[in-house]
Parts: C-alpha cells; sequence; structure tokens
C-alpha cells in the first residue's frame, strides 16, 4: 500500500500545500511530521484561498485521517485559530483530526527566546527566524529538562511542571533581555491559558505513532506533508541557517514514528527558480530587476511573515544533493508559469569555489557564501502559459527548460505546476 512523501527540495514555500492538496484524495491519512507553525501552506480551491500553518492541508478534503504526528512543534492556539477559521468558513473536516499526545508545546517563553537570540548570532548575520518560538522548543525538546509535551497537559503535576519552568526561564530572560524590555511569565497566568487550550483540543489528542504504525500495517495509503525544505534541514541544510528541525525525507521516519520500509515513493516539490526567506547564503540570488520580476509574478511574499522572499535562478547543485538526500523518485515543477516573459533562463549547474569548479553542495556555509553560480543559458518564452493543461501544449522551450532540469536532476518530471488552482497542473505521462 502506498505511502507517499511530499517533501520540498529548495528552502521552503515550493508550493507543497498545492502537491498535497492534490494527492489528499488518494490517499486516507494525510501526516505532518515535522516543523510548526513556522509552515505556511496554501492551498486555492475555486475561488477560496487557505493558508495553513499546522493543520495537515488535508483537512479540506472529507474522510481523511489529518495527523499533526510526534515530531510537529504545537502552537495550540494557533491551532485552535485555524480550526475556528475554518469553521467560521465553513470548510473543512476538523472531526478527522488526531494530534501527538507526544508532540512538544510552544509557550510563551519559547516566542520571547526567538526573539531575543534571533537578534544575536555570533557571526551578527540573523536567521531571521519567522520568530514562533521554533527553535527554542526544539532546543528545549532535546534538552529535556523544561520541555512540556501535549500529553503532559492533561496530567496532575501540569501546573508544578510550569511552574518549575517559569522560574528557570525567567533567568533566562533577564540575561536576554535589557531591562527595560524584560518581561517576566507569571505561572499561573500561563496554566490559566493552556489548561483552557488543553480542553479545547482534547477530542483531538492520542498515540499517532501507534494510530499511523496499525494504518500502515493494515494497508492504509499514508501520505507525508513536508514542511519547509531540505536546504533547511537541521543537519543536512544551510546551516546555521536552517530550521530546527530534519525538514528533509529523512525526518519522515523519525518525526512520525513510521519505519522508512514502508515508504513507497516521495516526490521533491521544486520551485522552477529559487526563493529563499531570511538570511543566509543564496548562490543564485539575483538581487535586480530579474529577482524583482520574479517576485511580482510569483507574489513572493512570505506566507507566515509577508516579507518579501530573495528570489533567484534555479540551482540545480543544491536540488541534486537534496534530491538524492531526501530519496525522491520524481520532481513536482511549480510556479512554471511565472517564468513567462524572460528571454532567457538560467541554471546553476556547478559553483566556483575559489577558482575550482565542483558540483559538490558544501557543508560549511563559509563555502557555499564564496560560491560564485557556473550557469547554462536557454532561451525563455513569452506566451502565458497559465491555460495549459498538457506538456504538449507547453511551448518549445518550457518543454526544453523541464527537459534539461530532469536531466540534471537526475529525476523524472512528474508534475508541472502552472498556476495556483487544483487544475492548473499538468500530469506529465510517463512515456
Ligand atoms: P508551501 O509552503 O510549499 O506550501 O508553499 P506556499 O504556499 O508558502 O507558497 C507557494 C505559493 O505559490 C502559494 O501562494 C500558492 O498559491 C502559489 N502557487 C502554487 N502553485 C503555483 C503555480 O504553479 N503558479 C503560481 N503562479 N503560483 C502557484
Ligand atoms: P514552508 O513550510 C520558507 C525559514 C525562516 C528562517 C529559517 C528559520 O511554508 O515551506 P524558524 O522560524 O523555522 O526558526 O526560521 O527558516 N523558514 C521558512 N522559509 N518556508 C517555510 O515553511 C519556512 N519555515 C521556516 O524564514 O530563515
Ligand atoms: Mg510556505
Amino acid at each position: 500500500m502506498p505511502a507517499t512523501c511530499v517533501i520540498g527540495l529548495q528552502w521552503g514555500d515550493e508550493a507543497k500545500g498545492k502537491i498535497v492538496d492534490r494527492l489528499t484524495r488518494e490517499h486516507d491519512f494525510v501526516v505532518r511530521y515535522q516543523g510548526g507553525a513556522n509552515a505556511g501552506h496554501t492551498v486555492v480551491v475555486g475561488d477560496q484561498t487557505y493558508k495553513l500553518s499546522l493543520l495537515p492541508s488535508g483537512i479540506l478534503t472529507p474522510g481523511v485521517t489529518c495527523v499533526i504526528a510526534t515530531g510537529v512543534v504545537i502552537n495550540p492556539a494557533r491551532v485552535i485559530e485555524e480550526l475556528d477559521e475554518l469553521a467560521g468558513r465553513g470548510a473543512g473536516h476538523a472531526d478527522n483530526l488526531r494530534i501527538s499526545d507526544r508532540a512538544h508545546v510552544i509557550f510563551p517563553w519559547h516566542f520571547a527566546e526567538d526573539r531575543a537570540l534571533d537578534k544575536s548570532t555570533s557571526d551578527g548575520e540573523n536567521i531571521g527566524t519567522t520568530g514562533r518560538g521554533i527553535g527554542p522548543c526544539y532546543r528545549d525538546k532535546v534538552g529535556r529538562a523544561h520541555a512540556v509535551r501535549l500529553g503532559d497537559m492533561y496530567r496532575p503535576g501540569f501546573r508544578a511542571q510550569i511552574e518549575h519552568i517559569a522560574v528557570a526561564k525567567n533567568r533566562v530572560l533577564e540575561v536576554l533581555y535589557p531591562p527595560n524590555e524584560f518581561q517576566p511569565i507569571d505561572a499561573s497566568a500561563a496554566f490559566r491559558e493552556y489548561s483552557a487550550y488543553a480542553e479545547r483540543l482534547r477530542p483531538y489528542v492520542c498515540d499517532t505513532t501507534e494510530l499511523l504504525l496499525s494504518a500502515v500495517e493494515s494497508g492504509k495509503r499514508l501520505l507525508f506533508e513536508g514542511a519547509q525544505g531540505a536546504l533547511l534541514d537541521v543537519d543536512h541544510g544551510t546551516y546555521p541557517f536552517v530550521t530546527s528541525s530534519n525538514s528533509s525525507g529523512v525526518g519522515i521516519a523519525s518525526g512520525s514514528g513510521v519505519p522508512a520500509r514502508h515508504f513507497t515513493k516521495s516526490i521533491g516539490v521544486v520551485k522552477a527558480y529559487s526563493t529563499r526567506v531570511g538570511g543566509g547564503p543564496f548562490p543564485t540570488e539575483q538581487d535586480n530587476p530579474t529577482g524583482q520580476y520574479l517576485r511580482d509574478r510569483g507574489n513572493e511574499y512570505g506566507t507566515v511573515t509577508r516579507r518579501p522572499r530573495r528570489c533567484g535562478w534555479l540551482d540545480v547543485v543544491a536540488l541534486r544533493y537534496t534530491s538524492r538526500l531526501s530519496g525522491v523518485d520524481s520532481i513536482a515543477v511549480m510556479l512554471l508559469d511565472v517564468l513567462s516573459g524572460l528571454d532567457e533562463l538560467k541554471i546553476c549547474t556547478a559553483y566556483d569555489i575559489d577558482g575550482k569548479q565542483t558540483t559538490r553542495f558544501p557543508s560549511h556555509v563559509d563555502d557555499l557564501r564564496r560560491a560564485t553560480p557556473v550557469y547554462e543559458t536557454l532561451a525563455g518564452w513569452k506566451p502565458e502559459i497559465t491555460n495549459c493543461r498538457s506538456w504538449s501544449e507547453l511551448p518549445g522551450n518550457a518543454q526544453a527548460y523541464l527537459g534539461r532540469i530532469s536531466t540534471l536532476v537526475g529525476q523524472p518530471v512528474e508534475m508541472v505546476s502552472v498556476g495556483p488552482e487544483r487544475d492548473q497542473t499538468i500530469v506529465v505521462k510517463k512515456s
């Protein structure tokens, strides 16, 4: 039975939400397994646009169980907001939601730490986090002493746990903030606030590891929805300019509890060019009118923070690395329509680092900073392609661009997206 993985192969925002939404109907479960409310996944259904941060994109489809698994860090207020928003719009299928009792919870001190720490990296360049408390919560999870899991919130020791942690966190925050900005955590208020969230989420909370193992063992079809992208993976990405979870394919088993041997198919989601939000090196960045053209046509502004996304040419050195790392069998090339109108397109096929050409993606960010892209130039196409629904309707130069990407990455192009809507998708037939 299929267990399908959908993984972003760049720095996030590759349009994973659209692909997950499209594949949902062929599956029984949709599973988020890492990240948190730093993710912003957009699904367009008719004239309605949904922006989901924590709820799996499958929530919009009836009859599908949506799981927020153990590797996700939960901001309960945000889950409730998303549920309320969907209910207010008469959309979504909240009854099908399940949230792991093992998932770690984001508290007010995590937001406060995130804000303070992002301004004080050792080399002065900010990571530019989304400010959603993600890094501090994952750090506490690994540190163990000051962590709270969702299941803890239903136990008699919860109040004492919060009081114990608040004492330590107030000491930390007092050091991180100047005296006039330090706002101590009020443990009683936090306990009251989070107890109310716990009550509201009670119907959804369960042992999702057991649920997913039973599902996969009984032949149910699972779809794993990655958040962020493989270049933001905490171990294998452009560290330290990464998120704090394993956002490449390697994180699926650990975050969900489903062993990798059950995965039958992995689709790498690739934007037809590159974007990045926040700090860190970006060799193919076009901080010029070409970048602005991509930003304008692709509406490249962060879904979560509305920050303008940095834009640039496609980087195949990075893509080859992340597609191998994530073990993908095919790629979906998204936002191809954005490239219409350009005279020529560039694909980065190698890096020049200190006068030496390499196709290896550097393991140290300082080397990536010194990388000058070596480009291959292809002819662009002029017509808009948003109405194309088959490979043969695409302009020859668009076909050639996709063909070249496929050859360079070493994976077949399985889907091509030419607009945000569900039907603006070309499924590439295998010849
Ligand atoms: P995700 O985080 O990977 O799910 O991606 P985001 O939702 O943050 O960003 C992708 C954006 O591109 C969203 O606004 C989508 O509605 C939009 N989008 C998806 N596919 C296409 C496409 O083929 N063309 C265009 N122009 N926009 C698209
Ligand atoms: P989706 O799922 C794009 C980036 C932030 C920052 C870095 C660390 O929508 O693709 P964090 O708040 O995670 O500690 O920030 O990671 N980032 C994303 N960029 N898309 C995302 O999610 C992102 N989630 C985090 O901009 O550079
Ligand atoms: Mg996004």
